[in-house]
């Protein structure tokens, strides 16, 4: 594609969450802060486990296993980082407590095998996003510092993830993506405000 053409094409488009997180999240997260960083160490885990064992599932989508390959890493940079600043604040990893909100959503992924892929895709670029919001948060209400400074960066990078699950599932699901986005995005809305405010990500 000539350079003239690159530099038009508009950016890629991610998804736009349908409510913001409650006001009252973010002063109980910036109270339990080392509660938080540990919930945030097993996000990013689970992230790069849920891009490898993405790559595991669909080997054969154009350009999806180099793209899980790099997200994988990325995550793991993430979560490497995240440890840092456990180790930093004397904090152990300890066991994962769960997260309804990740649970809520992959119970909305159907069985059949197309649909099955368009909704893991569809709810991993739903769980970046919303990661993306909540990290931007943190990263406003955190004083200057090192801290802030990783989760202004994260907040950057969950965003361009968001957008990379967007971009492939409607690159392999044509127009039955944005139908089944539209969706989702109303039942995400609908879990986040059940679910009870908490420090953690989700
Ligand atoms: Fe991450
Ligand atoms: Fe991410």
């Amino acid at each position: 594609m000539p350079t003239s053409r690159l530099l038009r094409r508009p950016p890629t488009p991610g998804l736009r969450l349908r409510v913001a997180t409650a006001p009252d999240w973010l002063p109980r997260a910036l109270a339990a802060l080392d509660v938080v960083l540990v919930d945030h160490a097993h996000c990013e885990k689970k992230a790069a486990a849920n891009a490898l064992s993405l790559l595991q599932a669909y080997p054969e989508v154009p350009g999806l296993p180099a793209q899980m390959a790099r997200l994988a890493r990325e995550e793991a940079a993430h979560l490497a980082q995240v440890l840092h600043w456990l180790e930093v604040r004397g904090l152990a990893l300890g066991r994962d407590r769960g997260d309804a909100y990740a649970q809520g959503l992959q119970a909305l992924v159907r069985t059949s095998a197309k649909e099955r892929q368009l909704d893991r895709l569809l709810v991993a670029a739903l769980i970046e996003a919303r990661s993306c919001e909540r990290l931007g948060l943190l990263a406003r209400g955190l004083p200057e510092g090192g801290l802030q400074a990783l989760y202004a960066r994260l907040t950057q990078s969950e965003d361009g993830h968001q957008r990379l699950f967007v971009r492939l599932a409607e690159r392999v699901h044509g127009a039955a993506a944005a139908a089944r986005l539209d969706g989702l995005l109303d039942e995400e809305a609908r879990l986040v405000q059940q679910l009870p405010v908490r420090a953690a990500i989700h």
